[in-house]
């Protein structure tokens, strides 16, 4: 039986998705519950899990759900920042890779092997692609980056655009593929833009939040039927 295991920041970012999957067991570890969704005809379950916000809650909620439950995937969805200039409040995201935009030693680069970048699975990205294509959605394949802040100024974005290139900012992202790095377990994100990480970002963010999840959400559980 696949394990697909599916990891949002906040409630927001799983209510579409648990509403539209049936009734489920629930398991409860670390304070975290664990939603379990078992499809015996296609050998599949989903086990979705709220794991707050920021990368230690991501990371800890990554290994429960990998020690727990053996995820043979992972799939990180909610909303982000859009932080490359071509992308657009309610766009679509899918990670080539994740980074921590805020893990800044000095002495990094004087021991290699240096993880910092974290590659998405091929296969889960090719597949996260062809939904978003026949959902005829505006989607970009590219870096997400996270640190531990709501950036939501033109001049931080700039640093970190200048230093990453990335196509979305989050919370949590880097945490759970660098997770899933060390586990060998393949993951991928897919987030949809709730704001454009600038001044406008808060407002934009309880704007667009809940109409950005429900759209990931969607695209997300067209993913997990494909795996
Ligand atoms: N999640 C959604 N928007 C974000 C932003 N601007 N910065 C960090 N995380 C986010």
């Amino acid at each position: 039986m696949k394990t697909i295991g599916i990891i949002g920041a906040m409630p927001s970012e799983l209510k579409d998705l648990r509403e539209a999957l049936p009734k489920a067991e629930t398991h409860t570890a670390a304070q975290y519950e664990f939603y379990i969704n078992s499809f015996p005809q296609a050998d599949k379950r989903i086990v979705s899990v709220c794991c707050g916000i920021g990368k230690v809650n991501a990371a800890v909620c990554t290994q429960l759900l990998i020690d727990l439950f053996d995820a043979d995937y992972v799939i990180n969805t909610g909303v982000a920042g859009g932080i490359a200039e071509e992308t657009k409040v309610c766009d679509i995201v899918v990670s080539s890779d994740v980074m921590h935009h805020d893990l800044k030693p000095p002495f990094l680069d004087n021991y290699p092997p240096h993880h910092s970048c974290f590659e998405a699975d091929p296969l889960l990205v090719s597949a996260a692609v062809k939904v978003c294509q026949e959902k005829r959605e505006t989607y970009y394949v590219g870096r997400v980056v996270s640190g531990e802040m709501f950036v939501s100024s033109s001049q931080l974005k700039d640093e970190i655009v200048s230093e990453f290139h990335p196509y979305a900012v989050d919370m949590e992202s880097a945490a759970i593929g660098h997770c899933c790095y060390r586990n060998g377990v393949p993951f991928l994100v897919v987030r949809c833009l709730s704001d454009k990480a600038d001044e406008e970002g808060e407002m934009s963010f309880e704007t667009f939040e809940k109409i950005a999840a429900a759209k990931v959400a969607a695209i997300v559980l067209a993913v997990a039927d494909q795996i």
